[in-house]
């Protein structure tokens, strides 16, 4: 069975799978345009993306707005179909990421990893770019609608509701991780319930996107049948071509099992997932890894506190020096056994075949 397009206000997706944003540069114009050119949305991450910039610790801001803007532009060129950012809401250059974003005329921008309270703030009548958070609960989420409501009389135009078995950054304590009542259908049918009553408040049809731990055709249906509009997906696409990492952090997926994912704790203060390796074992055994600090990109974080620096481990492992740093990865990386094309991966998402 095929599955049935959905539209985010007024924008026709016409494949419900959204390619979640994955920094640092995992997920830049490459990735995004070939999920884009199979008709789901392709998300670039705009996290750090200014990295392979030549005066990125000289010139941090203006290097990582020319690496955006540079980004869109690139997958513009190579795609006519549904492209996103996703621009993290705990990174000090957020505003500069979605001023850029919203200047260059994305059709979405998706913002977790923290509460995105002031995104619509950046936005005018005459932008068309629709404003998307990423929420970890129902709480979240009607806090975060009426909080857009009151103060810039908007809603989001869409919820991506990211459960405990993402990739990456959680929005979940290390205890929610453990607790067995905590799981992606659960927070789906919660964030549900506050769309409909958003619907009947203010007569708007905010669709819900389910993400985290999403491997199959048969997990994608489960969540449509359950009410969901769509899904996001991370993981699976790192293990494509088209991916924008260097061979060796996908075959870092192909080759893991489930006894080498793990959980961090990340200079953001959240918990994250992860791939073991050399790296994260030193950490967890009190090593610092000596670094100085030329961006102060994640506002929680403190060269001081830190035992390393988040930005250049994930730089590193990008480029394929794994033992410098670490690959994030959602609960079911386990399962990838080979790389892809991105058309094989959406054929088989899109039809179990
Ligand atoms: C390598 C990697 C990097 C990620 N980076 C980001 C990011 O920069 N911002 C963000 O909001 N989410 C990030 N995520 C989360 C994904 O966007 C997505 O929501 C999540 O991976 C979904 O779970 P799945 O990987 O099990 O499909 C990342 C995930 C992975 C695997």
């Amino acid at each position: 069975m095929s599955l049935q397009g959905f539209e985010i206000d007024g924008l026709y997706i016409p494949v419900p799978i959204v390619q979640g944003g994955m920094g640092v540069g995992i997920s830049l114009s490459g990735l995004a345009s070939a999920v884009a050119n199979e008709g789901g949305v392709g998300v670039i991450s705009a996290a750090m993306i200014g990295f392979r910039e030549p005066d990125v610790s000289t010139n941090y801001r203006e290097a990582n707005i020319r690496a955006l803007r540079k980004e869109i532009r690139l997958a513009r060129e190579k795609t006519k179909g549904v492209l996103g950012v996703n621009i993290m809401a705990s990174m000090t250059n957020f505003d500069d990421m979605v001023t850029c974003s919203l200047e260059e005329g994305v059709d979405i921008i998706i913002s977790g990893g923290g509460m995105p309270r002031n995104l619509p703030a950046f936005a005018s009548p005459e932008h068309k770019t629709k404003l998307v958070p990423v929420v970890s609960s129902g709480r979240a989420a009607e806090l975060l609608a009426r909080i857009w409501k009151t103060r810039y009389d908007r809603l989001p135009d869409a919820f991506v509701v990211e459960g405990p078995l993402a990739g990456g950054h959680l929005g979940f304590s290390m205890e929610a991780l453990d607790d067995e009542s905590v799981t992606l259908e659960n927070l789906v049918d919660d964030v549900l319930a506050v769309a409909e009553k958003l619907r009947e408040a203010h007569g708007k049809k905010i669709p819900v996107i389910a993400a985290g731990g999403i491997h199959s055709h048969e997990d994608i249906k489960r969540m449509l049948a359950r009410g969901a509009s769509a899904v996001q997906m991370g993981t699976r696409f790192v293990a494509t071509h088209e991916c924008d990492a260097d061979i060796r952090f996908k075959e870092a997926y192909v080759a893991a099992g489930k006894e080498d994912i793990t959980i961090i704790k990340s200079p953001l203060g959240l918990p994250g997932r992860a791939l073991r390796g050399s790296f994260l074992e030193d950490v967890a055994a009190g090593k610092r890894k000596p670094h100085s600090c030329y961006c102060h990109c994640l506002a929680s974080c403190t060269v001081e506190k830190a035992p390393y620096c988040i930005g250049l481990a994930l730089a590193n492992a990008q480029r394929g020096r794994l033992k410098a740093g670490f690959a994030f990865c959602g609960a079911n990386a386990w399962r990838i056994d080979k790389i892809v094309s991105v058309h094989e991966l959406m054929r088989e998402l899109t039809t179990g075949e």
